[in-house]
């Protein structure tokens, strides 16, 4: 294998590509895997030398914290292709810092900016032929930390892994998605992780979602967890909601994910002249919205999911089908976002960075 050094950045190179074996048509999100990986270790207190490597499995001790106790953290995120074969990546300082504040808050060391930023663009520069050009295509970016200190002592772990894995990918979701109104079981609550990307609050929610799929739905709508009233966050992106011509969002909270797509396309709608609420929205305005007619639209927002449109929601034992509406909002942000991502409109925002 070619061993090579670029700044403190050591990189073995695989000898041999997956590449010819994937279909890039069928891909399935997040199964397929680049031929390298970014692995570094915190031990006795520092940062050790990051490593470029091939993609192969960890060995790890049965007793490793992450194992009992959850402590994981991660951030999702986007690099794409446009059509003058330049690779773009969006709003990366926003994870950065999302990640140093979830590993704060589970108790693990915050990783330096040079590991985390040169690290993912050069690991992306040498699996750059894994980003296929065309809108929808793009790399998605998977940096995850665990404790890795080994005895089932319930305490933080003093050693971690840091990583960043890569994932060629289409969309998240296909075909429709309808939710549930979460009337019971919770995500998060107040002064817990909710806010945290932390590997913990998707496994909460794993069992009341697949309650829900049993029924049909692909999704489930958190609520605040005192009330059940206030409608927060769907499992893998933030909500908004269109009540007449006005696009309504939860505030960011310590139960709500600061998400990516959800501030950008907050900006995107200020800028263009749609109007915006940031505030919380309960479940009885928009039944009785759905009633009086004047809710257009629910959509999702998520750096996997991009903008998904939310097809209907159930609440209790009712069902409501949004309507058809012309001119989504959905559909016009997420066209302005791609735009910006895939570097097809002027960047007004200063949010991508070349690779
Ligand atoms: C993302 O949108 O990047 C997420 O982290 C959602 C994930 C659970 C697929």
């Amino acid at each position: 294998m070619e061993t090579t050094q670029i700044s403190d950045i050591k990189i073995i190179k695989s000898p041999t590509s997956k590449i010819d074996s994937v279909d890039f048509e069928t891909l399935t999100f997040g199964k397929q895997f680049t031929d390298h990986m970014l692995v570094c270790d915190f031990i006795d207190g520092e940062w050790h030398q990051p490593i470029i490597m091939p993609y192969a499995p960890f060995e790890m001790d049965p007793s490793s914290r992450v194992f009992h106790y959850g402590q994981a953290i991660f951030e999702g995120m986007k690099a794409y292709r446009d059509a003058q074969d330049e690779i773009w990546l969006f709003r990366p300082d926003q994870n950065y810092e999302r990640f140093n504040k979830s590993a704060i808050r589970l108790a693990m060391p915050e990783v330096p900016e040079h590991i985390f930023m040169d690290g993912l663009k050069e690991l992306i520069k040498i699996d750059a032929n894994w980003i296929k050009k065309g809108n929808g295509n793009a790399l998605y970016i998977r940096p995850f930390m665990i404790g890795t200190s080994d005895g089932v002592i319930a305490s933080p772990s003093l050693n971690f892994k840091f990583c960043i894995i890569l994932s060629p990918v289409k969309s998240y979701y296909s075909g429709e998605v309808k939710v549930v109104i979460a009337d019971h079981f919770s995500r998060a609550a107040n002064g817990g992780i909710g806010a945290a990307k932390a590997a913990g609050n998707y496994a909460a929610q794993f069992y009341p979602t697949k309650l829900a799929n049993q029924k049909g739905f692909q999704q489930v709508i958190w609520t605040d967890d005192t009330t059940h009233t206030k409608l927060e966050e769907s499992g893998t992106m933030n909500v908004f909601f269109r009540i007449n011509d006005t696009l309504i969002t939860a505030p960011v909270s310590e139960r709500i994910l600061d998400g990516v797509t959800r501030k950008s396309l907050l900006a995107i709608a200020e800028r263009d002249g749609i109007k915006t609420e940031v505030r919380s929205i309960t479940v009885n305005e928009i039944v009785d919205a759905h009633r009086n007619g004047s809710l257009k639209e629910i959509f999702g927002a998520g750096t996997a999911a991009v903008v998904s449109l939310i097809a209907g929601f159930q609440y209790k034992d009712e069902y409501f089908e949004l309507p058809q509406v012309a001119d989504r909002f959905a559909t016009q942000l997420k066209e302005k976002l791609n735009a910006i991502q895939y570097n097809e409109a002027e960047d007004t925002f200063n949010w991508t960075v070349k690779l």
